[in-house]
């Protein structure tokens, strides 16, 4: 079987398109916590691999005392999808409970993985714990779940670049671009 052969084709949002969008979302983020939790810490969880470009762009924009900590989570086997489970690669290594979390994803699909990974963390009690996606493809949609905070709304395509892979090359890419097989 021959390898398949990915190449980046035409931009779907550029760098610049990106950048601008992400400072409109630190703004609402930071409006929104210092008006609820005035004072308070933000603890920033990036979601490996994929948001953390989004993650250090957006954290150094914010007006909030932040933390950060990193967490990598793989769904299980296609047969499992409906329990919805994950496995976690990588945990955390804050204890969350009664602090504010907000969850750095890149981009919400099936949504399977994150509406798992929000069960675990509520179970862990904290404060509060909202999600900010910076992309979001609701055609590809299986379980109910939806970013409290949203970047842009996609079509159904294979996007590749800021943080985002496909058999992890192109993470570096500072454009967001749609895969083409060449
Ligand atoms: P889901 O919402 O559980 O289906 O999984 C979302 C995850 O799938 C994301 O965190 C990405 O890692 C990956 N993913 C989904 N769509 C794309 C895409 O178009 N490009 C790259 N990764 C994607
Ligand atoms: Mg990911």
């Amino acid at each position: 079987m021959s390898e398949r052969n990915f190449e980046p084709g035409e931009i779907m949002l550029d760098e610049g398109t990106i950048l601008k969008r992400v400072e409109e979302l630190a703004d609402e983020i930071t409006a929104d916590y210092n008006r609820d939790y005035p004072g308070e810490t933000l603890l920033l969880i990036c979601i490996l691999k994929g948001s953390f470009v989004f993650t250090a762009d957006l954290s150094r924009k914010l007006g909030i005392d932040t933390r950060i900590d990193f967490m990598s989570v793989s769904s299980y086997g296609s047969g499992t999808v409906t329990s919805g489970k994950v496995k976690i690669i990588k945990d955390l290594e804050t204890d969350i409970a009664g602090k504010n979390v907000l969850i750095v994803e890149d981009i919400i699909d099936s949504g399977v993985t994150l509406s798992a990974l929000r069960k675990i963390l509520l179970d862990r009690n904290p404060k509060s714990l909202k999600i900010c996606t910076l992309l979001d493809k609701p055609s590809g949609r299986k379980v109910d779940i939806t970013g409290d905070y949203l970047g842009f709304i996609i079509e159904d395509r294979f996007i590749v670049g800021y943080g985002l892979d496909v058999d992890e090359k192109f993470r570096d890419l500072p454009d967001i671009v749609c895969i083409k097989e060449g």
